[in-house]
């Protein structure tokens, strides 16, 4: 939709908005303990995510005046250790030929003492045509973000919508190789390649040929990596039809996994597509390779085209702990990065087991913590966790023995959102005995299920005093072996 007020540089802010907006958003309930958020206006997908000079640079896209999909800049963070993150400021403005519209998604590839930063300029023509750019910035070792005067590719391929966009950029061998997310004219999505010699001129190599032809309207924000000999494609297909317990959210995220592939041959032979994430809130994410040899992954903790309870505060959304991806028995296992353990404060333990009825944890109260549970059913069909629990408000997180599903339920966890969506996450689980693991801030919880097989994540609007945590078992027995750190 054209609404030109919505394409505002930080330099058009009104004498004090920002400040007066700043007051707004500060003084909301749901402001995250931990987890990246924007001082201001919506944030979205992460970007730009890698180690380069001594630190974890990650960017995300930021509207700055408001909840809103507008003017989109890429805002600059970094850390020493992924969990304490320092703000840099704007990283990459937009407002330049070719990125009058905003700085869109794209990723960042480390070399020669530079960190290149490619990237979608949107543009719109005055006929309100979309006309997307691929660009490239280049971030020194002084701090001093460049952008290139033109961009690296200046048009969709023949055959392509100007849904083209999201470059993620990798190097193989001695050529740079990037895909990215793509709309057909046939209004299909799907994943296009393009290789390089220099990482400034790219050529074509032709649309990825995978065994999904036809899924989805558009694919966003491609990952490609190689893991354990594999070969992982993640992107976010839009406009799937929700399917039982499968792709219930608006729209997905997920994986293909298959063997390496060979990007010169555009081919990618796969495994069946599986969502990242169980949960109700999760999207673009990106991953970046550690010094330390790992396959990390941080995501938009949020949807697009949905509305969320902040927006009355004047902001939206936040970012995902980061995870570490392995591989098992063909599977992606995602377990929190090891060093989340640094956020760990006071520690509480206890054993209970219990039998048709609730425990309430008094000394357990808090909206900020890791909580680690070893849940058990012997005879109970429901057992499970009630947290942020208040007068009228809990979310649950239990095992139904009966249809064998853990279940994540925000029926009563306050104000509501995504109705159409449905208020409950099902994740099928054949085992009475399972590990949950909980980070849960003042307004998200992520859930790691039995070290890494599955992730539920959500984002959680209940009262601030709504600080309550309780175990609960029906129908029979249930223990709960649990650890508490504060955050
Ligand atoms: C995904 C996305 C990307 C795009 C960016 C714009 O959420 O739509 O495809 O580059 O957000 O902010």
């Amino acid at each position: 939709m054209r609404d030109v007020n919505k394409y505002r540089l930080l330099s058009d802010a009104e004498p004090n908005e920002l400040e007066q907006l700043a007051i707004r958003v500060h003084a909301s309930p749901w402001r995250q303990h931990y987890h990246i958020q924007p001082n201001t206006g919506l944030l979205n997908d992460p970007n730009g995510f890698a180690f380069y000079n001594g630190k974890y640079h990650l960017f995300y896209q930021w509207h700055p005046f408001g909840p809103i999909h507008g003017m989109k800049y890429w805002y600059h963070m970094t850390s020493a250790d992924l969990v304490h993150w320092e703000d840099n400021g704007v990283g990459i403005e937009p407002g330049g030929r070719y990125d009058s519209h905003g700085a869109y998604s794209g990723s960042a590839l480390s070399e020669d003492g530079k960190l290149y930063l490619f990237y979608t300029g949107n543009t719109r023509d005055k006929d309100w045509e979309r006309h997307p750019y691929q660009c490239l910035a280049v971030l020194d070792g002084q701090g001093h973000i460049t952008k290139q005067h033109l961009p690296f590719v200046d048009s969709p391929p023949p055959g392509y919508t100007a849904h083209f966009r999201d470059p993620k950029v990798w190097k193989s061998a001695d050529s740079y190789y990037a895909v990215f997310g793509a709309q057909r004219i046939d209004q299909t999505g799907c994943v296009l390649l393009y290789k390089s010699e220099d990482k400034q001129n790219w050529t074509y190599i032709g649309e990825l040929k995978t065994s999904l032809p036809d899924f989805g309207y558009m694919w966003e924000c491609p990952d490609y990596f190689e893991l354990d000999d594999k070969g992982v494609l993640l992107f976010c297909p839009q406009g799937l039809p929700a399917e039982p317990d499968r792709f219930e959210n608006i729209h997905q995220s997920g994986y293909l996994l298959g063997e390496p592939m060979n990007p010169d041959k555009a081919c990618f032979h796969h495994g069946k597509f599986e969502e990242l994430d169980r949960g109700f809130d999760f999207y673009a994410p990106q991953t970046t390779f550690t010094p330390d040899g790992r396959r990390i992954l941080i995501g938009w903790m949020g949807l697009p085209d949905m509305l969320y309870p902040t927006d009355q505060h004047g902001w939206a959304h936040c970012l995902t702990l980061a995870r570490e991806l392995t591989i098992q028995d063909s599977k992606l296992l995602q377990r929190p990065v090891k060093e989340v353990e640094l956020l760990r404060k006071e520690k509480r333990e206890a054993v209970h087991k219990i039998a048709n009825s609730q425990i309430h944890l008094k000394d357990w109260n808090s909206s900020s913590y890791e909580l680690v549970c070893v849940l058990r059913l012997d005879d109970a069909s429901k057992a499970g966790i009630a947290f942020r629990t208040g007068d009228k408000e809990e979310t649950l997180l239990y095992y139904d023995a009966n249809t064998k599903h853990l279940l994540l339920d925000r029926t009563q966890t306050g104000e509501k959102l995504a109705q159409e969506n449905g208020h409950i996450r099902r994740y099928p689980l054949d085992n009475k005995k399972m590990e949950l693991r909980l980070f849960v801030d003042q307004s998200s919880v992520e859930v790691f299920i039995n070290d890494g097989e599955a992730v539920m994540t959500a984002r959680l609007f209940p009262s601030q005093d709504s600080n309550g945590i309780s175990f609960f078992a029906e129908g029979g027995t249930a223990s709960f072996d649990a650890t508490q750190w504060l955050f």
